[in-house]
């Protein structure tokens, strides 16, 4: 039996070490299967952590870029997602990268063009 999952749950009432996290996706998948590696997602996290240290916000209490592994919206990819407001971003090229630093990591704006729609999964 299953046990019903709270959709939205509570922010955390513990400190947070950075203000917001940003994981990209840069796995490549076998049997060429659709995946995030197939896009310029390690170009695109790259370009993240240099636009974010560009504006002084990266490190403790600010914006940490980190890529991960398959992050399961592969067939949104390529697939950034950003906490802790849990906002999953596709991008297409580098400036949809400077448009969420900018408007999100930097002022807290979600750009919404950019959004992964809700069920879409791998
Ligand atoms: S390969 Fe990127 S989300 Fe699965």
């Amino acid at each position: 039996m299953n046990a019903p999952l709270n959709p939205t749950p509570p922010a955390s009432p513990l400190p947070q070490h950075f203000a917001r996290h940003v994981f990209f996706c840069t796995n490549q998948r076998e049997g060429g299967k659709t995946c995030c590696a197939e896009h310029p997602a390690e170009a695109a996290a790259a370009h993240c952590k240099e636009r974010v240290k560009a504006l002084g916000i990266h490190g403790a209490e600010k914006v940490r870029v980190n890529k991960a592994g398959c992050l399961g919206r592969c067939s949104a990819g390529p697939v950034a997602v950003v906490y802790p407001e849990g906002v999953w971003y596709s991008y297409v090229d580098l400036a949809d990268i400077d448009e969420i630093v900018e408007c999100h990591l930097l002022r807290g704006e979600v750009v919404e063009r950019l959004l992964v729609p809700p069920r879409m999964a791998e």
